[in-house]
């Protein structure tokens, strides 16, 4: 069983998308053990609350150090026994010994077809105004490994858009994010089924 710990910033339609796979049933063989922000104000967090899954706070500027901030975070995902990392719209860097812990068993989510258009700056709305300037004709979305190099861990699952020619940066995000909706609870389903085949 994977005891999931979502860490997200933002509004949280990824983690929606995996929560609602699970209570459907479309994912057996793994559990959302808490959701995690860094923003007390993000919609990710009220969204876990709709859903009964603790929702909690934590950010580096309330600890004085960067070691009490790595081992309260540490301390959050024993304590709720997660055992597994899902970064759904994470704006923060993991920090290495957490990375360390969870080698392996951490995933992010990143919208467009890595290797390209991955890397630091490369977020949000700045990934499809970069795949329009460069003239692609698909972009995609990708689910993969976290280790400490930003979008470079080995990929798990793509799935690939066609980009319009009259696309704009945010009509490109919207067909990118349905499939995001997609692929990611079909990657956790089979990370899950691979952890235990006989589930
Ligand atoms: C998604 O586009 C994801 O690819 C990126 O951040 C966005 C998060 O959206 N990493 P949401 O909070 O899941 O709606």
């Amino acid at each position: 069983m994977i005891h999931i710990a979502i860490f997200g910033s933002g509004r949280g339609s990824n983690f929606k998308a995996i929560v609602d796979a699970v209570e459907r049933g479309r994912i057996t063989g793994a559990r959302i053990r808490l959701v995690l922000s860094n923003n007390s104000q993000a919609g990710i967090l009220d969204l876990a609350r709709t859903h009964g899954i603790p929702a909690v706070h934590l950010s580096r500027k309330q600890f004085a150090d960067e070691g009490e901030y790595v081992n309260a975070l540490l301390d959050v995902l024993r304590a709720h026994e997660a055992n597994f990392i899902a970064l759904a719209g994470y704006m923060k860097r993991v920090p290495p010994p957490v990375i360390a812990v969870y080698r392996n068993r951490i995933i992010n989510i990143h919208p467009a077809l890595l290797p390209k258009f991955g890397g630091q700056g490369m977020y949000g709305i700045h990934v499809h105004e970069a795949v329009i300037a460069a003239g692609e004709s698909v972009s995609g979305a990708t689910v993969h490994m976290v280790d400490e190099e930003y979008d470079r861990g080995a990929i798990v699952l793509q799935k690939s858009v066609p980009v319009a020619d009259n696309d704009t940066p945010e009509t490109l995000a919207a067909r990118v994010l349905a499939i995001e909706h997609e692929i990611y609870p079909e990657a956790i389903r089979l990370l899950a089924q691979a952890e235990n085949p006989l589930s």
